[in-house]
């Protein structure tokens, strides 16, 4: 009997969308339907991601086309490395991705242009599509607002005229691939009306 590949979910949308939450809450739907799911986010918690988070919490200072190949560099071995996306997705597991390449069209978009990372990016398309992406999209001035409730730290990115650029971004990266499946999701809404959308497109 061969095994039917598990489904390769992502999440995407700006800092303080709601991302994390959504992905958390998603996790019980294929359990429902009696399939097994791998939660997992991009930068990763592996080698390559752990570098990363040095850089976006200032630990470490980088150009930002090196933090570019960096998440480039990280992505390769999510997908392909021992324990990877694709060792879930071939046993059958559904794996439920918080980030992935879209967000570095996104925010890298901010230093180089967007068609250049998109390039940098096409073995990736050929090794691992998501099947379906969701964009919660919500106003920047908004996402800044949860992330004050949420925490005084900042990042990198967490502020709002970057984040206007970098939903704009979105926008464009989306519109370059009009033939994946890309779900857009207000994310202006309660946390269950947002979760009920979701399901719905699945
Ligand atoms: P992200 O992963 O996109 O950065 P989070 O899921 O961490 O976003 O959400 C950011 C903050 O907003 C958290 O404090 C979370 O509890 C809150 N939050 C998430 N979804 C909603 C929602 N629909 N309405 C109000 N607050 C929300
Ligand atoms: P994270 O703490 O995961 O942020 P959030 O909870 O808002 O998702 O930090 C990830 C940061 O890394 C976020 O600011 C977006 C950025 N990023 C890139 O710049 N390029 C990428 O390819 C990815 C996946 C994330």
């Amino acid at each position: 009997m061969t095994t039917q590949r598990g489904q390769f979910i992502v999440f995407e949308g700006i800092d303080g969308s709601g991302k994390s939450t959504q992905s958390q809450m998603l996790s019980d739907y294929p359990v429902s339907k009696g399939r097994k799911v791998h939660m997992t986010r991009q930068p990763s918690d592996r080698f390559v991601g752990k570098a990363i988070r040095e850089v976006l919490e200032k630990r470490q200072v980088v150009p930002p086309q090196s933090l570019a190949a960096m998440f480039l560099a990280d992505r390769y071995d999510h997908i392909l490395g021992e324990g990877g996306i694709l060792s879930y997705l071939e046993s059958g597991v559904d794996v439920i991705c918080d980030r992935y390449f879209w967000s570095s069209f996104a925010y890298h978009g901010l230093d180089m242009e967007i068609p250049f990372v998109i390039d940098l990016h096409k073995e990736i398309f050929e090794l691992l599509m998501p099947d379906i992406t969701f964009f919660i999209d919500l106003q920047p001035a908004d996402a800044i607002a949860r992330i004050a409730k949420r925490s005084a730290q900042r990042d990198l990115f967490e502020k709002e005229s970057l984040l206007t650029t970098i939903r704009q971004n979105y926008i464009f990266a989306f519109e370059q691939f009009p033939d994946t499946k890309i779900v857009k999701i207000n994310g202006n809404q309660s946390v269950e009306k947002v979760h009920e959308d979701l399901v719905g497109e699945l």
